[in-house]
């Protein structure tokens, strides 16, 4: 991406081409309301793990409303508050999305985000969801966002590690079988190092 391909991006404009470990091509764009059906059908492709790691359910079909309530969180919403980048591929003679990341303000402190990833299982381990992570921290950063936070099940080793290594300083806390993990974008002197917070994990059912 060359310097104004990247000022265009990281301004809610263009599309990056990430080339995963396996070299196949994947474009990552920021999402669009259009985008809800592609969102629906990746869901719909999700394991059972992918989506108990994701939405802290294990409901092997999630109700089609809940779905749509969740797709519309991610496609609809105050561009303020809110940013989310979908990773696309040709499939079968049309587009598929085969990932989601998104940032969302806190109403209470604009100072923190709350941060979510979900990749269909056949793009996962190939360093997609690392590439979709950096381009979210640098939409974090453009934004003036000095803390991101992650909250995931505590065994949920692969976004545990992606964070660790986004190459920002992480503090972590695991309880009642939840881990949450605050990445400071922006140290300040004599900050709090403890993930703190009561913030719930993107859970479905916390609406
Ligand atoms: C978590 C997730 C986004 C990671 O994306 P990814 O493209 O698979 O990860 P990458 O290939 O970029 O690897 C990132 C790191 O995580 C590790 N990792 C990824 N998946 C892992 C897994 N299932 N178990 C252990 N480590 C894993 C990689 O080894 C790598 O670690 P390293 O830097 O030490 O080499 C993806 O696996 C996913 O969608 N998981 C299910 C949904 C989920 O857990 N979402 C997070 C809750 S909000």
């Amino acid at each position: 991406m060359t310097r104004t391909d990247s000022r265009r991006f990281v301004r809610g404009h263009g599309t990056v081409t990430v080339t995963t470990r396996k070299g196949r091509k994947v474009r990552v764009r920021h999402i669009r309301p259009t985008d809800a059906p592609l969102l629906i059908d990746m869901f719909h492709r999700l394991s059972p793990e992918t989506r108990r790691f994701r939405f802290f359910t294990s409901i092997p079909d999630l109700p089609e409303d809940i779905l749509w309530r969740e797709v519309r969180r991610y496609t609809e919403f105050n561009e303020r508050r809110q940013a989310a980048l979908i990773a696309v591929v040709r499939e079968d003679r049309q587009d598929r999305a085969v990932g989601v990341v998104r940032l969302v303000v806190e109403k209470a402190d604009p100072d923190i985000a709350e941060v979510a990833i979900v990749l269909r299982d056949d793009y996962q381990r190939e360093g997609l969801g690392t590439a979709m992570f950096d381009l979210l921290i640098q939409l974090a950063l453009v934004r003036g966002i000095k803390r991101l936070r992650a909250v995931s099940l505590a065994e949920n080793e692969g976004v545990q590690r992606l964070i660790q290594h986004a190459g920002f300083r992480v503090a972590s806390q695991t309880s009642h079988g939840e881990t949450t993990q605050i990445m400071y974008l922006e140290e300040q002197d004599g900050e709090q190092h403890g993930p703190g917070s009561t913030a719930a994990c993107e859970s479905l059912t916390s609406g």
